[in-house]
């Protein structure tokens, strides 16, 4: 559920109007909703509430300051992946402690300040890193708290461009080798196992790859438990999907999935960490646009928008479903066209939708591309020179700008023309 509704034909964040936002920012931008951040977190704090757990949001699917400050008040952790994410992490209110750290190619300087700025844990993907991760820890005479993430070979049967726990992807270490793995994590000084990784993919729609996982795992924890290893914590990743399209069946839902989680792994003993980041943001952003023009192909209708591939790259490079929507509906019963929906980007990839049925529009007209805040904003670039679009969150009935449009002095300042020139 989010909280993107029609009144009175005209479509609204929370109680704002998406008209009145376009009209005072301009379009195109993002939209976020506050009460939908917040259930989709709690839902996923409920959902685990019998056992000892962290729900630390993955930051890459929205990082956004006051998105994380948001997460940060409701007593969330965070999974950051780099320097970068780990700054974002501290600067909206996230303690050390509730900072996770994944990501295949983690650098000295990041592990150095993740190390000396307070860490809960990192989750190691290699032995290379481990024994990195070790030595810099002995240098600033700290100690290092990890998991090792394991790839336990499991079919996430999700796109593959987002699956992660086949043997053939290049995360974490082959479970058949944890053993030995832990074995030499114990042997280092700097370095203090405390559990046991997993992440197998994202826009997961069935609980059965999950389920696949989390017992492997649950083999795993007993094999080194006897090997005298003090496992006391399983992250068990992200990647529950959301639904894209409103009339396919929905995936499970949170409460569904912390079920599952509680009944295989209720009676082990640890605490467990989630790492979500689409369901959190997915569903409560909406890209809002402009249509420019209206073209008639030979064969098609051409709904050209001024949101492109450089704002919402999704469509261009998974084949993304997005459900789009007139912000004014048209009256019911009234005609449909078929439409293809797309950016004014020189690329045929440009495109968000092919033959959509929609209300007829025409130049002027507004529509939200839906489920579009995670891997929206943070995945966009400014190719062709389009500057970064705004965001803004809604709470109620106040809205704020929470990333301003750069002007095109400012994109255009940020290159340097060397005085030989
Ligand atoms: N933890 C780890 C280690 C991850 O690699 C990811 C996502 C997550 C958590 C969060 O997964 P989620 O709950 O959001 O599914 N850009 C792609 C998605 C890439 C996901 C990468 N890793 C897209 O737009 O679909």
């Amino acid at each position: 559920m989010d909280h993107f509704l029609y009144r009175d034909g005209s479509l609204y964040a929370e109680d704002v109007s998406l008209a009145e936002i376009a009209a005072r920012v301009g379009t195109p931008f993002y939209c976020y909703s506050t009460a939908t951040l917040t259930r989709h977190f709690t839902l996923f704090d409920e959902a685990l509430s019998g056992m000892d757990h962290l729900v630390c949001y993955a930051m890459k699917a929205n990082s956004n300051q006051a998105v994380l400050t948001l997460m940060a008040g409701l007593g969330a952790g965070v999974d950051v992946v780099s320097g970068g994410e780990y700054r974002r992490a501290i600067a909206a209110g996230f303690t050390g402690d509730k900072i996770v750290f994944s990501g295949v190619g983690k650098t000295r300087e990041e592990m150095t300040l993740a190390l000396q700025g307070g860490i809960r844990q990192f989750n190691v993907e290699s032995e290379p890193e481990m024994e990195r991760l070790n030595a810099v820890a002995q240098m600033l005479g700290l100690v290092a708290p990890i998991t090792v993430r394991v790839n336990p070979d499991v079919d996430a049967k999700t796109h593959a461009k987002i699956a992660t726990g086949k043997k053939e992807n290049k995360f974490g270490i082959p479970i058949s080798r944890a053993r030995e793995v832990y074995a030499r994590a114990a042997a280092l000084p700097g370095i203090d196992v405390i559990g046991i990784d997993v992440h197998i993919g994202s826009q997961l729609t069935q609980l059965e790859p999950f389920e696949a996982a989390y017992n492997k795992v649950k083999e795993l924890t007993h094999e080194l438990r006897a090997d005298g290893h003090d496992i006391r914590r399983l992250d068990l990743g992200g990647g529950l999907g959301i639904p894209y399209e409103r009339s396919n069946e929905a995936p499970p839902l949170p409460s569904e999935y912390g079920a599952m989680v509680q009944r295989v792994l209720g009676d082990l003993d640890v605490e467990v960490e989630i790492e979500p980041g689409r369901l959190i943001a997915g569903n409560a952003g909406v890209l809002v646009s402009e249509v420019i023009y209206v073209k008639s192909g030979e064969e098609r209708e051409f709904l050209i928008i001024d949101a492109a591939m450089n704002d919402l790259i999704r469509p261009a490079m998974y084949e993304a479903h997005h459900d789009i929507v007139p912000v004014v509906e048209a009256a019911p019963g009234s005609e449909k066209v078929k439409y293809d929906v797309v950016g004014p980007v020189c690329e045929s990839g440009d495109t968000f939708a092919k033959q959509r049925d929609l209300d007829v529009l025409g130049e002027g007209d507004l529509i939200a591309l839906r489920s579009a805040g995670a891997y929206g904003a943070v995945m966009a670039s400014e190719y062709n020179s389009r500057p970064l679009i705004p965001e803004v969150l809604v709470q109620g009935d106040q809205f704020a700008v929470i990333r301003k449009r750069p002007d095109y002095d400012e994109m255009i300042n940020r290159d340097i023309i060397p005085e030989w020139l």
